[in-house]
């Protein structure tokens, strides 16, 4: 089992879910507001040399818990959904998930998911 995160533009949430739901691959979804920078700390262009203090921009944080074999079924309808090509379209992290507890049967595991 495998936790996919993937932060995005929040602009691009409702496509994500709509194709992530066509798609058919999720067992479920959390989905929060973080704030996070990355290569341009923030900013479209950086002089080079030139020290800057990184802007925190909005962004929206999916994350999925999902069997080994659709992780790349779920990264290519992720990629599908919210590529635009422009700097800031969002990273994808992918982790292993050592167990999964359903709350209300106690079932562990892949029957959990
Ligand atoms: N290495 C990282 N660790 C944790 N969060 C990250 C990392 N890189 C990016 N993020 C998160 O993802 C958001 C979007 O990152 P972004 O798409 O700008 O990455 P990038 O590496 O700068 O790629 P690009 O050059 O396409 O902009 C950031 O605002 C931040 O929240
Ligand atoms: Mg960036």
């Amino acid at each position: 089992m495998k936790k996919i995160e993937a932060i995005i533009r929040t602009e691009k949430l409702e496509d994500l879910k709509v194709a992530i739901t066509s798609a058919g691959v999720a067992k479920g979804m959390t989905i929060s507001q973080v704030l996070g920078f990355g290569n341009q700390k923030g900013f479209a262009e950086i002089v080079r040399g030139h020290k800057v203090t990184p802007t925190m921009l909005a962004k929206v944080k999916i994350e999925m818990v999902v069997e080994d074999a659709t992780v790349d079924k779920v990264v290519d309808v992720i990629i599908s959904a919210v590529q635009t090509g422009e700097v800031g379209d969002g990273k994808i992290f992918i982790q292993p998930i050592e167990d999964v507890i359903r709350i209300r049967t106690g079932e562990r595991g892949h029957d959990a998911i």
